[in-house]
């Protein structure tokens, strides 16, 4: 299992432009808000760090009736995300024991953490909990063969 402090690292890793510019519009949060018609959607971007992946969404789906929500395990790396965001819900807290309720979110979002969970079956229980019933959790994560830049 891989262990980074990024409470250490939080002040260097925004720094690193490869991690600013590969996120791109989420053709797969498109396809759940056009397929569900909803008043509101809910939508969780799961080990969130310092909020990249959130921002661009917003800014992308600006229009939509979307609450957005953070979740992280790293205070340093949620201050961040703080600093950088408005209008959306950042708590600290661990995947394995998530304080949402039940049946919550549309889309959960989560990107390059999954290798830092400890215990991943207890984090998939609490994935699957969290999310509605017919909900997508999006798993993406480092892919060399897909990142000619890395
Ligand atoms: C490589 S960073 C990815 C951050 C962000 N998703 C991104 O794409 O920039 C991994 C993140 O996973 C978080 N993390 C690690 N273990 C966690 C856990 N058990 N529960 C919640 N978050 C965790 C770390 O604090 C860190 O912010």
């Amino acid at each position: 299992m891989k262990t980074t402090n990024y409470s250490k690292i939080a002040e260097r890793y925004d720094k690193n432009p490869y991690r600013v510019n590969e996120i791109y519009f989420d053709a797969e949060l498109n396809e759940v808000i056009n397929k569900n018609s909803r008043s509101e959607y809910h939508v969780l971007d799961l080990s969130c760090g310092t909020g990249l992946y959130l921002e661009k969404q917003k800014g992308y789906f600006d229009k939509m009736a979307i609450k957005w929500y953070g979740l992280d395990l790293s205070e340093q790396m949620l201050q961040k995300a703080r600093d950088r965001l408005k209008n959306v819900d950042l708590i600290l807290a661990d995947v394995e024991n998530m304080p949402y309720q039940s049946d919550t979110f549309d889309f959960i979002s989560n990107n390059y953490a999954f290798h830092h969970y400890r215990n991943k079956g207890q984090a998939l229980d609490e994935i699957y909990r969290v999310l509605q019933k017919g909900g997508i959790y999006k798993l993406h994560n480092i892919a060399i063969h897909e990142m000619p830049n890395w």
